[in-house]
């Protein structure tokens, strides 16, 4: 099977007004790819702006600048009707699988409605379908499944089901915002191992978003660091948890256990990105234990240091 990339997505901006003509840019100039069957993990700290970027991707909302092809298709400014036609190759799954789903519905109503609304498979029942996507999440058995209501599964479930209507309309890729955040410790493995299994038989492509480096690397062929809505570091993954060069990557790595290579750096001020529309210099500068005049007035670039290891950085380690 090829895999060819599924979405490429370039120089996108997203920007929302706060008043007085002013707008905050929480995305800013991201570019990036995702392959057939690779999960791109997306890590930043709140209020980074991956959400905005998942969100953008699934045209939840609309970008201000750039473009965001699905094969040859851009899809960054469609409408409507188009939109909905788009949800049959992107889909989302949130962080809280009980806010996803409607108390008042069984498990088999939440999968029978995508699947009538984007039929393209008459040749199988939408009740044999309904099983047939139980059993791909590991809801089984199926028929007691199918049967039951949201407040009577685990949230492990819970989020397998939410897996499952993603799933009931063939997608291309699915972006996964925080998708075990909210579970148990116990059974967050359990629901990346099924991601992993999806991404590798269904040749799904993922972005996968995250705040934990651990998880990152984990499910994701590749990482992108971000900050301030700026991509900071991308690279495979184990080369950047192994070589990681900006100073924002070394420090998450700090706060991730068992990931002491690079030894600690140390936090100058744990101050928020400024967002506003029209600042300058890299977004880091507030915080990075080694800024210079350079890094308060000029963006630094995002530059390929190693093949497929590229860093936005003024001082790269
Ligand atoms: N509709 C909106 N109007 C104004 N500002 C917004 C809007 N949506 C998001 N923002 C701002 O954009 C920034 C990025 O938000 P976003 O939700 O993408 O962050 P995040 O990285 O997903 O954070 P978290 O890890 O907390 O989910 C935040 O400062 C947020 O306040
Ligand atoms: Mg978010």
């Amino acid at each position: 099977m090829s895999k060819g990339p599924l979405l490429e997505v370039k120089d996108l901006v997203v920007h929302f007004p706060i008043g007085k003509g002013q707008f905050v840019r929480p995305v800013d100039h991201v570019s990036f790819s995702i392959n057939e069957g690779e999960v791109l993990s997306l890590v930043g700290e709140s209020g980074s702006g991956k959400s905005t970027i998942g969100k953008a991707l699934v045209r939840m909302i609309e970008p201000a600048e750039g473009s965001i092809l699905v094969g040859d298709r851009d899809v960054a400014h469609i409408r409507g009707r188009e939109i909905m036609a788009y949800r049959r190759d992107a889909q989302m799954v949130f962080q809280d699988p009980f806010g996803s789903l409607n108390p008042t519905r069984t498990i088999e109503q939440h999968l029978a409605f995508p699947i009538r609304k984007h039929r393209t498979n008459r040749s199988v029942s939408v009740d044999k379908q309904i099983d047939e996507l139980l059993e791909k999440v590991g809801l089984t058995p199926v028929s007691e499944t199918r049967r039951k209501f949201p407040h009577e599964l685990s949230g492990g479930q819970r989020q397998r089901v939410a897996i499952a209507r993603a799933l009931a309309v063939n997608p291309k890729f699915i972006v996964a915002d925080e998708p075990i955040s909210m579970l148990d410790v116990s059974i967050r493995a359990g629901i990346l191992r099924l991601m992993n299994d999806l991404r590798r038989d269904l040749n799904i492509g993922f972005l996968y978003i995250t705040h934990d480096l651990a998880s990152a690397r984990y499910i994701g062929n590749r990482i992108m660091v971000l900050y301030g809505g700026k991509v900071m570091e991308t690279a495979e993954s184990g080369e950047l948890i192994k070589y990681p060069t900006h100073p924002y990557t070394r420090l998450l790595l700090t706060a991730t256990p068992g990931n002491r290579q690079r030894g600690p750096l140390p936090e100058t001020s744990n101050s928020a990105p400024n967002l506003l529309e029209g600042r300058v210099g890299c977004p880091f500068a507030n915080r990075c234990p080694l800024v210079s005049d350079v890094c308060r007035t000029q963006d630094p670039p995002l530059v390929e240091t190693s093949a497929g290891h590229s860093v936005a950085c003024h001082h790269p380690a």
